[in-house]
Parts: C-alpha cells; structure tokens; sequence
C-alpha cells in the first residue's frame, strides 16, 4: 500500500469513526512506518466463525495464511478456515463426537475448557498426537448454558498454538437460558479477546525473549476473534456480548468508552444468580464474563469503544508495578504495552435503529452455594516465580506424576497464594467451582466471581479460597496456571480423582 492509499483509507475511516482515528492516523503518519499504517488501516470486520454441531465434528489442526487486518495476511495455525475456530454450539445432555486430525508439523491435543469429559477426552498433554494422526474424543455435555472453549494442550507448546490461532468458543445452551429470553440471533456476540505482536509486514510474530518469559507474552494489538480491532456494526438495540480472555499473559479489565456500566449475567460456567451492574470486569486468561450492553438511544454513527482501562499491575519489568495512563507504556523494545496498560480492543459502530429493548430479567439462574463448612480437607498450593522458573508447592509439572490423590465425591477447599511478583490465572480441570474469599492484594471477591468458574485471579500477595465438589469422573486432570508462558513451562500439576 503507498502512502497516499493509506491516506485515502485513513480520511474515509476518521470521518465515519471520529476524532480517535484521526489522532491515531496523525500519530501513524509521523511514525511513518509501514506497520502503522497498517494499524491505522485495519478497522476491519469482525470475524465471525461459523457455528457447528459437537456431533460428528471434525477439527483439523494445520497451517493457513488468513487475513487479520484489512490488507494484511499472516500464516496462522487453524482449525477451521479463520483467525479462532468454528464455534461449537451443543445443548446441555447433548453427545459429543469429535475427531481432531493434526496436520501440523509438531504434536497438538484439543482440550474443552470450562467442559467435564472424563480423562480420555480432556486433552491431557500427555494424550497429543502426532503429525498425521487423529484423536476422537467422545463424551456428553453436561455443563449448564454457558460460554466454553477449546483449544491446544500441547505439551510444552500451548502458548505458539494457541497465539497462532489454536482456539475457538464451545457455547452450550439449555432450557434455563431459553426461558429468559436473552438477545440472540445477531443480538448476541461471541468474542475472544487476545492481544498479538505483528512483525515489519504485519505477520504474527511469537518470539518470547527474557522477560517475555517471566511475565509472559504482552503486546500491544488488540485481537478480536483473530483480526485486529475490529469493527462491529450493531443496531440501536440491546445485545447480549459474550467474552472469552484468551491472551497468552494480558489481564484485560473490561469496559466500555462511553463508561457506561456493563450488565453481567453470567461467568465462566454459566449464568449468574441475578444480573449486576458493574463499571468494569477483569478478566484473566481463561474467564469468561456474559454480558447484556444497550446501543438504544445511540443516533447512528455513534462509535462506542470497547477497551481494556488501565489498571495498577504489580511486578511489570520489576518496577515495583505502577499505574499508566493514557497512552502506551511500551516496555523496552519488544513493542508490546505493560499489563495494566489502557488498550482500545474493538469498535461498536451503530448502524441503524433497532427493536426496542426489554429489561433484563431480574433472576437468572438457581445456584447452589457450597458452604465452606461442607468441605472435607483444605489443600494449599503455592505459585511462584523466580530465576526463569515458574512452580507450583515449589515444583514443575512432571507429565506422568501425580501431585495431589482426591477421593471421588469429595468436597474440598483448594487454596492459591501467590508469593511471586505476577499476576497468576488458575485454572482447574474436571471441577467448576466457587470462591469463597480472596485475602491479601485486592482483598474481596468480585461480582463476576459470583457464579460457577474454573479460572480464577490471583494476583501477587493474594490467597484465593475455592470450593468444588469433585464428582464428575475418575481420572488424572490438571491444575495449572493460564497464563500459556507460565504453562508451558511447568507452572501445572497432576491431581488423580480416584
Ligand atoms: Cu484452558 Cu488446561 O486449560
Ligand atoms: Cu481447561
Ligand atoms: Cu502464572
């Protein structure tokens, strides 16, 4: 693209979407790289993936050159045909069939998250297959309406597949769901969040060097669904936006740039007992947040941001943590902006008028509280970080071992301290469960950490209580953190329900 193309997009793109892209497309030009003007360009549709049953599936895992901005193509691994993969839409009590064929060149495995299926179908690490081979995973959904996902356990190489494109939205719905009359059709929008490096011409680039590898992978672009800050038209009308955090180290706060409160309904396990209004949502690798957020009223035209606000993160590049502000806080070189940095990730573009909208149901769903005092035993687990090593109780993972035995049925308190300077999103296999109380750091449980989870924060000086019932199967399953640097190297344990 030359220059003056570049223009031609930039003055069309500022006159639709306001003043921002007119300040960026003046920042771009006396950045004057070719990389920014490709940013500036990119107010690219949302992708949608398509939707496919959990019947029958087949899931290829190999390697694709996809569009991820508006003129710009990367090789990504895919399975599918785009950016994130097709979205699996199961009722509750539905059989799943699934074949995952690799046709990459390294080993992978899938593993549904959020999803209980027994040991043979959870995508134990140790389960990858090889190039050319297939793994078929069978197993009944039995998880309530909610948004779910899949996506690679490889062994050592979670973090490269999942970046490159290894991960997709598995939404289960059933009858409860049904009742409350939510938006739907193209009133409800699935999104996974992610943030990507992008190289000289514009390709994904995952090359962790040093402190990548202590804090994680952090960039500075802001991926919706695969693309680059995408544009999503919308009606003046209530929509249901239902987000996944998947970035391989990046804690986004959810919010909106109108600062209208956002309406949550549901976490990662399914809906909420009541909706709440909050200003703001964080969210960790792994989380999901269901949200209800009203454009009525908008004239068309109106361009509402959704961003990740900044906020306070500990341990950023051993500064003793800080807040930033406005603007990008680039950390030496890699091009990537701090965990905490205020970072814009789609825009709503409103289009036209809509249907009016209806309230939000005032009761959700029924959910049955653990007491603290129904636990059997306590369990604690200590993460830490230190010396380019990440460990649970001091240790790594070790594929074969078992770490912790609990009896089938078992209730019990499982406890998470962070005693290292990062950020950790934990996340348990085969269990939801539910947090009883958050001490030290940020001290409180949050609204979005009222229901169902199977990922929770825990940030530096944190001990997270959680309660969960351990009775879906037998089997050996995995603690571990989400963030896919700390994963993959070994931040991850072996738990045997026996
Ligand atoms: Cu989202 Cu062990 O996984
Ligand atoms: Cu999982
Ligand atoms: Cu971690």
């Amino acid at each position: 693209m030359n220059r003056r193309d570049f223009l031609g997009i930039g003055a069309t793109a500022s006159s639709l979407l306001g003043p921002t892209s007119a300040s960026l497309l003046a920042a771009c030009a006396t950045r004057g790289t070719r990389l920014a003007e490709l940013q500036v360009a990119s107010s690219w549709p949302l992708y949608r993936p398509e939707f496919v049953s959990p019947e029958g599936l087949t899931l290829t895992a190999r390697h694709a050159t996809v569009e991820i901005a508006r003129g710009v193509s990367s090789p990504i691994l895919t399975w599918g045909d785009g950016p994130v993969g097709p979205t699996i839409e199961a009722r509750t009590g539905q059989r799943a069939t699934i074949v995952m064929q690799n046709e990459l060149d390294e080993p992978t495995i899938a593993h549904w998250h959020g999803l209980r299926p027994p040991e043979s179908a959870d995508g134990h690490p140790r389960l990858q297959v090889g190039r050319g081979e297939r793994y078929v995973y069978e197993f009944v959904v039995r998880e309530p309406a909610g948004l779910y996902w899949y996506h690679s356990h490889a062994h050592a190489r979670t973090a490269p597949q999942v970046y490159l494109g290894l991960a997709g939205l598995f939404v289960v719905r059933d009858d409860v769901e049904k009742a409350l009359d939510l938006p739907s059709g193209p009133h409800e929008l699935t999104i996974v969040l992610q943030d990507k490096r992008q190289d000289a011409a514009g390709r994904l680039a995952y090359v962790p060097v040093g402190h990548d590898l202590m804090e994680g992978f952090l960039s500075d672009g802001p991926f919706v669904n695969g693309v680059r800050f995408p544009r999503i038209e919308v009606e003046a009308a209530r929509y249901r936006l239902r987000v996944l955090a998947a970035a391989n180290a990046r804690i986004f706060r959810l919010g909106l740039s109108t600062g209208t409160p956002l309406t949550l309904i549901g976490g990662d396990a399914g809906l909420l007992d009541a909706p709440v209004e909050v200003p703001s949502i964080d969210l960790g690798t792994g989380e999901r947040a269901d949200l209800l957020i009203d454009f009525a009223g908008h004239e068309p035209g109106t361009v509402v941001r959704l961003r990740s606000l900044p906020f306070r993160s500990p341990g950023g590049m051993g500064m003793g943590g800080g807040m930033m502000g406005r603007g990008r806080m680039m950390m030496g070189g890699s091009g990537a902006s701090a965990q905490g940095a205020e970072l814009d990730l789609a825009e709503f573009v409103v289009t036209r008028g809509g249907p009016r909208s209806r309230p939000a149901p005032s009761r959700l769903a029924t959910l049955e509280r653990l007491p603290r005092s129904s636990a059997a035993r306590e369990r604690t687990f200590r993460f830490d970080s230190r010396m380019m090593m990440h460990t649970i109780n001091g240790r790594r993972f070790e594929m074969e071992r078992v770490d912790e035995r609990v009896p089938f049925g078992a209730i019990e308190i499982w406890r998470f301290i962070n005693d290292g300077p990062f950020p950790h999103p934990v996340h348990m296999h085969a269990v939801h469960f539910q947090v009883l109380s958050r001490s030290g750091g940020r001290a409180r449980v949050f609204p979005w950490e009222r229901g169902w989870k199977d990922t929770v924060l825990v940030f530096p000086g944190e001990s997270v209580d959680v309660i969960a019932r351990f009775d879906s199967h037998r089997g050996m399953f995995l603690l571990h953190c989400h963030n896919l640097e700390h994963e993959d190297m070994g931040m991850m344990m072996n738990f045997q329900i026996e």
